[in-house]
């Protein structure tokens, strides 16, 4: 009984510890000329669910729960992030070319469609984040129309 009591103290100093250990932000004050919403302004239901569901990791901004403040989840988070980005980065779309905003956009709707995207573990602390049929639907079509 008393070791448990040790163990279960020097668990709560590690993670309270673990608090001060700074980690990257990745929150950008300004909507760049780059980012997907703001140039090809789609529906307003479209831009929401791609806000909600994909924007945390896939841009430069991602909000901020205060759970995602908390060590260790933010670092899992953050992780998630980075990797995200570097396959699909909302914010600085306008910067790829066109070959390839097509086939980014081609692999949204895939990504969508499978199931996929947004990732399991997202989805579990993200309610807004679990697209229904209708949502995938919306977001497919827009994908599949979207002229580049
Ligand atoms: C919790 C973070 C997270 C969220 C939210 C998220 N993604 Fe991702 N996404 C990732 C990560 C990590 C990768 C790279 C690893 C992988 O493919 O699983 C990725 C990869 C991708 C890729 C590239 C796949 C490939 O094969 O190159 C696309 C496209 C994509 N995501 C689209 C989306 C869309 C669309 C949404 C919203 C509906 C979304 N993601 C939401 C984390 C996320």
């Amino acid at each position: 009984m008393k070791k448990l009591k040790i163990i279960l103290i020097i668990a709560i100093i590690i993670f309270a510890g673990i608090q001060f250990i700074p980690t990257e932000r990745n929150i950008s004050n300004e909507v760049p000329e780059t980012d997907f919403i703001k140039m090809y302004d789609p529906p307003e239901n479209v831009a929401n669910i791609l806000q909600n569901a994909c924007y945390d990791c896939h841009s430069n901004n991602t909000a901020y729960p205060w759970y995602n403040k908390v060590q260790p989840v933010s670092w899992f988070l953050e992780g998630h992030i980075n990797e995200a980005k570097e396959h699909l980065n909302f914010s600085e779309f306008g910067q790829l070319s066109d070959r390839k905003k097509r086939s980014r956009i081609k692999s949204i709707a895939g990504q969508i469609k499978d199931g996929e995207m947004p990732l399991f573990s997202y989805k579990v602390l993200h309610k807004e984040a679990r697209l229904d049929s209708e949502a995938q639907a919306l977001v497919i079509e827009y994908m599949q129309n979207l002229k580049i």
